[in-house]
């Protein structure tokens, strides 16, 4: 699976502003969720085949607390309050990966703040390989 991006700027906000008040994004702007619990963003990607596939969330949290945000996949929460953690300052971007099991064709991937702080600011989402996040062992 060759890693695709999907912008931020591109996809479905609920309660969040498209941005490019901060430097380092990548495509036209960023998505800065509403300071409230619920906004979201969400991203119709594509998959060529059924399977698990890596979420990879490009953000930047410019405060010093935690921005956690459910992501769900096809109306499902797929992983609850996925920790995005401070990034030092509103220009400096980190990535946050999720393994998740995709159907072939479209899919809805939707990150959800779950504080009254909103999520963090959004530059992009990229589909790839699932990560092994076991150890290798001999
Ligand atoms: C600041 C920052 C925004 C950010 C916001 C927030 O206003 O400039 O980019 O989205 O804080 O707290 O979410």
């Amino acid at each position: 699976l060759a890693a695709t991006d999907y912008q931020a700027e591109d996809a479905l906000i609920s309660q969040g502003t498209v941005a490019s008040n901060h430097t380092g994004f990548t495509g036209t702007g960023f998505v800065d969720y509403t300071n409230v619990r619920g906004s979201y963003v969400e991203f119709t990607v594509s998959a060529a085949s059924a399977g698990p596939a890596s979420v990879t969330l490009r953000y930047a949290n410019g405060t010093t607390a935690d921005r956690p945000m459910d992501l769900s996949v096809n109306g499902t929460v797929v992983a609850p309050a996925v920790s995005f953690p401070a990034t030092a300052d509103w220009n400096t971007w980190a990535a946050k990966s999720v393994n998740v099991t995709l159907k072939a064709g479209s899919n809805k991937i939707r990150a959800t703040a779950t504080t009254a702080n909103g999520g963090p600011n959004l530059d992009r989402v990229s589909l790839g390989t699932p990560t092994d996040t076991q150890a290798p062992t001999r």
